[in-house]
């Protein structure tokens, strides 16, 4: 039994990530997609409402579950018994922080291993903060977010006509 743990931030899932996730999900027996706390972002979406997101953009893997942690992701791979933590890596830019906590997850705890995921190329351009800012101008994120979610992260990233944001 291969158990994969896919962390990150999420805020929120994009098709890009749901990219990544499908693709554990070929790899392993089972994969947790796991919510977690990145100390230099300050999320948009609360942890339960990323949460919420993955579950229903996930809703049709059956061998994927969602949780959150507000933890060393060491600990909880550790405690859950993963063979593999499952990152996505974009571009050179994503690969030397990715690389360096690679490396500390190593040696907290060498057991388990990183496996990086390349991203397809049509999603290279691709993040969370690039959706939520085109969002923030009223652009179009339809491409980007998957189709069961994007009514309400819209609804919650995209200001209401006529209350610009205040600075
Ligand atoms: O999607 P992100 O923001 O690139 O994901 C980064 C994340 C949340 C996986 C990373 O910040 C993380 O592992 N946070 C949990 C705390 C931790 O274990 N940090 C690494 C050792 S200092």
């Amino acid at each position: 039994m291969k158990l994969a743990v896919c962390p990150g931030s999420f805020d929120p899932v994009t098709v890009g990530h749901l990219d990544i996730i499908r693709r554990a999900a070929e790899m392993f027996d089972e994969v947790v997609v796991l919510v977690m706390v990145n100390v230099n972002k300050h999320p948009v979406f609360t942890q339960d409402e990323r949460v919420h997101f993955i579950r229903r953009v996930t809703a049709d893997l059956p061998n994927v579950r969602v949780d959150s942690d507000s933890g060393l992701l060491a600990d909880y791979v550790r405690r859950c018994g993963a063979c593999a933590i499952v990152k996505g890596l974009r571009a050179v830019t994503d690969f030397e922080s990715e690389f360096q906590m690679a490396l500390i997850n190593q040696k907290l705890c060498p057991e388990v291993n990183t496996v990086f995921l390349n991203t397809k190329a049509e999603y290279m351009y691709l993040s969370s903060s690039v959706v939520r800012q085109i969002a923030g101008f009223r652009g179009d994120i339809s491409e980007f977010i998957p189709p069961e979610i994007l009514g309400d992260v819209v609804e919650r990233l995209i200001p209401p006509e006529g209350k610009e944001k205040k600075a």
